[in-house]
């Protein structure tokens, strides 16, 4: 919305074959023809590099879906933020739902991984958002203030122009019920307000908040229309 660059991530989670991946990256990348629109494709690990190669040359960007903050070692299974710039990557989601509620990571975990990226120069989505159940006990400001509290501890404010947020309440994650354009206005306007806070206002004014949680192309314009709704992050429908 409005004087921030509007940011679109397609969060392809668990999902596609080799085949599908460069397909698909593909035609994002004929599709993007909009350069006010910054737009990534998260795919799966495996298919970084197909999809860095596939899209070279095109607007689009190449996102992993998660990343390790160790910079090499005993780290069975993870991958590292070297290892994302050396397969094309150039932005990483942190702290998805999945990542905290399926896999159990800690602000704790999720903010080292915050900080090594921003480090290794790649734009961070950060990833905040309430259950249901918080939703429905008021304490959906309380659970976004303390994911952005710990999540941001001891980020520079000269690494802020790198960092994105994503508010995915989990209720509306693959779950096709999305946020109202005003219940995501609400949560975004405060998600802003409490960052200023730790940044200061003029960090913070170009600071992209996406929305995330079924996301789709009959809602996204309602989405988007809203001042404080400055891109979408894109799971099923992507
Ligand atoms: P969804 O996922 O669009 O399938 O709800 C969004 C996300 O997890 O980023």
């Amino acid at each position: 919305a409005m004087a921030r660059k509007n940011f679109v991530v397609g969060n392809w989670k668990m999902y596609t074959t080799a085949a599908a991946a460069r397909d698909l990256a593909a035609a994002v990348a004929r599709g993007v023809t909009d350069d006010r629109i910054t737009v990534a494709v998260a795919p799966p690990f495996p298919w970084l590099q197909l999809v860095a190669e596939t899209v070279k040359g095109s607007p689009v960007r190449v996102c992993a879906q998660d990343v390790y903050p160790e910079p090499e070692g005993a780290f069975t299974g993870e991958v590292s933020t070297s290892m994302l710039l050396d397969a094309g990557c150039r932005a990483v989601i942190v702290g998805h739902s999945e990542r905290r509620h399926v896999i159990g990571e800690t602000d704790m975990l999720i903010n080292e991984k915050a900080r090594a990226a921003l480090k290794a120069g790649l734009v961070v989505v950060l990833c905040v958002g309430e259950k249901l159940e918080e939703r429905d006990a008021n304490k959906t400001e309380a659970v976004l203030d303390n994911q952005l509290t710990w999540g941001t501890r001891d980020i520079p404010a000269n690494q802020v122009s790198q960092l994105a947020i994503g508010y995915e309440p989990v209720w509306a994650i693959g779950t096709g019920r999305t946020a109202t354009p005003e219940q995501a206005e609400q949560a975004h306007v405060f998600i802003r307000w409490r960052l200023s806070q730790i940044f200061g206002e003029e960090a913070v004014g170009s600071l992209p908040i996406l929305y995330g949680g079924s996301v789709k192309p009959d809602n996204v314009h309602a989405l988007m229309a809203k001042p404080d709704v400055d891109g979408a992050m894109v799971g099923g429908a992507s």
